[in-house]
């Protein structure tokens, strides 16, 4: 028996059946037209004019958001008064079904008394390289010094720290984005003293999941339903760039709400949302994260509170379906994990992460598990989840076994024979071994590991990628021993991954000939800058649910603790500089929503780490037997390392 139809027996029963794209979509075709359960007036005038239009006789809010960002810095402690000013004509969004914090879902919500013992550091490291063990040591000593109570903060008083989090709350509600009076997101960065403020002034769908999640963890639904809801129809607009159409399923990388004057009547006006699929983006990139972010907000929406209505709406369904059969659609390739262009995900330009990069299969495989839990079970859709099962089958195997390194690993493949013609290669991509770089001999720890940045034929990226290392932990794509070594590592290199602001991006920086040929010389991703390892204080919140997931949140907290010595003082900015984060990015916003988004968010879930389960994911036993069962099934897997199974796998 062939290894998928092993995987497809267990998970679908004694009847095995491929997914056939044409059987999927023609089930999808069926169930389309009845998505549309808004009554918004469909204008096609011009670009500006897309699906939604909305009449107000005022000043848009967003337009207000930016005059109001006054007030910012450290004032804190400020309640927010948004004036509901828009008078819209058009049909509101249906209303929410009515929770609140005191519906009973305030479970998440941050127990004041209840704090995080921040003494039990169980997991500290055994063996850390010798340049770091000084910072570490630093950084731990920090970390304890306030002893019996266990709260450790020494240098930033907890007063302090009470009004950093008040400070970024109004910041946060400052960056709230209005439609026909309805929250629906937050602008990217709201610096009203900026020149320069390109597309920064628009809904990004990735800089809202933060937000969205604080905002739920807040008990605050409304907005992130609105969010889901909006974005959710701008997905079936038609997308275009000279003449040629992406996918259906494609969601946009962001949009705006734009104010015009109302058809035939020169007093009034209207708001539209005006989305870019990547037909204006910098680049042209078409951002293959944000669907697959939507669905894992989406899925969160309903943990948290416990509105399941949404996810079982027809529409909402449907729009699963779509951005996974965008996702699962046949192509030519010999790998289960997803093939994008270069900059589809949060580094959005060339960055040398096309092909198979490992924050869209971290992503992907996320997708595809909060998809499987929500999509109702309907004879039109068995195909759809035989085919999803299948593949968060084989991408889980693909991405453990081939994607891992560690230092035994990298000796393995330093001692690997090359041009093996067979079923049975060991060496399946033909990797050569002088393509390890030198950097990554003396860098890799003796105890720890990750997954690498990309794999292609005769090729491994062996960059060390943070997002995807991280989310990896946190759904479950990495197994638990290599979750715990990816901590590992991250803590031995806490000086080059952590250093003086939290995290870098990817590690090393492209420097040299290499930044040349693989950025095009882009004078933004200049080495240690930027994309090309700068350092992304937004991702704290994801390495905050990786560190809880895995029982280990004193990292995290260590963590917090750098960067909220430095993010109000320095105006929250978007990225930071140099080998060791001690500059301000070169061209990096300043109140930068998402990194304020991502310092609540990790914040709130230290305070009450139960609370990170509406964002993690695990394999149930289902996919576990599948996946037991495609490694032994398979006969050409007999050259291979023998204890494999227990090594990386299982
Ligand atoms: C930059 C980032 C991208 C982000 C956008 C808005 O383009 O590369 O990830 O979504 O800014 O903040």
């Amino acid at each position: 028996m062939g290894t998928s139809e092993a995987v497809l027996q267990v998970l679908s029963g004694a009847n095995p059946l491929l997914f056939n794209s044409a059987t999927c979509s023609g089930n999808l075709d069926s169930t389309f037209p009845s998505r549309f359960l808004y009554k918004y007036t469909k204008k096609r005038v011009s670009r500006y004019k897309r699906l939604f239009n909305c009449s107000s006789t005022l000043q848009s809010d967003l337009g207000l958001n930016r005059l109001k960002g006054l007030g910012y810095g450290l004032s804190g402690c400020r309640e927010v008064n948004r004036l509901q000013l828009l008078s819209c004509k058009c049909q509101q969004a249906e209303s929410v079904s009515g929770l609140t914090a005191e519906d009973g879902n305030g479970t998440w919500f941050v127990d004041s008394a209840k704090k995080l013992n921040l003494n039990s550091v169980a997991n500290t490291p055994n063996i850390l390289e010798f340049q770091d063990v000084q910072q570490f040591e630093q950084e731990k000593k920090s970390f304890t010094s306030n002893g019996a109570a266990g709260t450790t903060i020494d240098s930033v008083s907890k007063a302090t720290v009470d009004c950093l989090e008040d400070e970024a709350w109004n910041l946060l509600r400052d960056s709230m984005v209005y439609y026909c009076g309805s929250p629906i997101g937050t602008i990217a960065a709201n610096d009203p003293t900026s020149s320069n403020v390109l597309n920064y002034d628009q809904v990004f769908i990735r800089d809202f999941i933060p937000s969205g999640i604080a905002f739920l963890l807040k008990g605050e639904y409304d907005i992130v339903r609105n969010f889901i809801l909006h974005t959710l129809q701008l997905q079936s607009w038609e997308k275009t760039m000279d003449c040629h159409s992406p996918g259906q399923g494609l969601m946009p990388a962001s949009f705006k709400v734009r104010t015009v004057p109302l058809d035939g009547d020169d007093s009034a006006t209207e708001e539209v949302l005006d989305p870019d699929f990547g037909e204006a983006a910098i680049g042209r990139v078409a951002p293959v994260d944000s669907g697959l972010w939507w669905i894992i907000l989406l899925r969160a929406y309903g943990k948290c509170s416990g509105d399941l209505s949404v996810q079982e709406r027809i529409d909402v369904q449907t729009g699963i379906k779509m951005i996974l059969k965008l996702c699962l659609a046949d192509g030519f390739d010999m790998f289960p994990t997803l093939l994008v262009t270069d900059g589809s995900c949060m580094i959005d330009r060339r960055m040398g992460i096309h092909g198979h990069p490992l924050e869209i299969q971290a992503l992907f495989y996320s997708a595809l598990l909060c998809a499987r839990e929500m999509l109702a079970p309907e004879d039109g859709s068995a195909d759809l989840i035989r085919a999803l099962n299948n593949r968060l089958v084989a991408l889980s195997f693909h991405i453990r076994e081939y994607y891992w390194i560690d230092l035994r690993k990298l000796n393995e493949i330093y001692r690997y024979k090359t041009e093996e013609y067979s079923y049975d290669a060991v060496n399946k991509f033909n990797i050569y071994p002088d393509q390890i770089p030198p950097w990554l001999v003396e860098w890799m720890p003796n105890k720890g590991g990750y997954l690498i940045g990309n794999l292609q034929p005769a090729h491994m990226d062996f960059r060390f990628f943070s997002l995807g290392n991280i989310w990896s932990i946190v759904n479950g794509l990495a197994t638990r021993d290599q979750s715990h070594a990816i901590l590992d590592l991250m803590e031995a290199k806490w000086a080059d991954l952590v250093a003086d602001m939290p995290l870098k991006i990817c590690y090393p920086a492209l420097e040299g000939q290499e930044w040349q040929i693989i950025t095009g010389s882009d004078p933004k991703n200049t080495p240690w800058s930027y994309h090309n390892a700068g350092s992304w204080p937004t991702l704290l919140w994801q390495f905050t649910v990786a560190c809880i997931k895995m029982n280990r949140p004193e990292i995290a907290a260590r963590a917090v603790q750098v960067a909220e010595k430095r993010l109000s003082r320095d105006k929250w900015p978007e990225y930071y500089d140099t080998k060791r984060a001690r500059f301000i990015g070169k061209q990096a916003q300043l109140f930068q929503t998402w990194s304020i988004a991502g310092y609540l968010v990790s914040k709130i879930l230290l305070a009450d780490p139960s609370a990170a389960k509406i964002l993690t994911t695990e394999e149930d036993s289902e996919l576990v037997n599948a996946f037991s069962c495609m490694i032994s099934a398979n006969p050409r897997r007999k050259r291979g390392r023998k204890n494999l199974n227990q090594t990386y796998i299982i």
